[in-house]
């Protein structure tokens, strides 16, 4: 079943906004990224050392808005396909979650967050 996340107007372009799924003791954090009009969804985890990316509310870009940044230890990330490019993890990528955009909607698909909750 999709669930709508916000409108796509909410998002400045480019842009980053995060959300939480589920209300249990681990929510899944999770951020999408608008960046040319397209929107990419991924697991707020980094794979270099499991940490959240952001230090601030929303906060996921480089100051270019050319890659999405861990304010960790600055490994940075491509906002196609949230693979490492270049930090402590080259190669290593977020967590992909699917986005659809749908009457000015941005939709996800509760069934794979579910997923990743567990
Ligand atoms: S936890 Fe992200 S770069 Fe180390």
């Amino acid at each position: 079943m999709s669930t709508v996340l916000c409108d796509l107007e909410e998002i400045t372009d480019p842009g980053s906004r995060q959300f939480t799924w589920g209300d249990g003791l681990w929510p899944l954090e999770f951020f999408v990224v608008r960046k040319n009009n397209c929107v990419y969804g991924f697991v707020n985890r980094c794979p270099h050392a499991g940490h959240a990316l952001n230090w601030q509310k929303d906060s996921f870009l480089t100051q270019e808005n050319d890659l999405i940044i861990c304010n960790s230890h600055g490994a940075r990330f491509r906002i196609m396909d949230g693979i490492c490019v270049s930090g402590p993890c080259p190669g290593a990528g977020l967590k992909t979650i699917t986005i659809k955009i749908k009457g000015g909607k941005i939709l996800v698909e509760a069934q794979e967050l579910d997923a990743l909750l567990s």
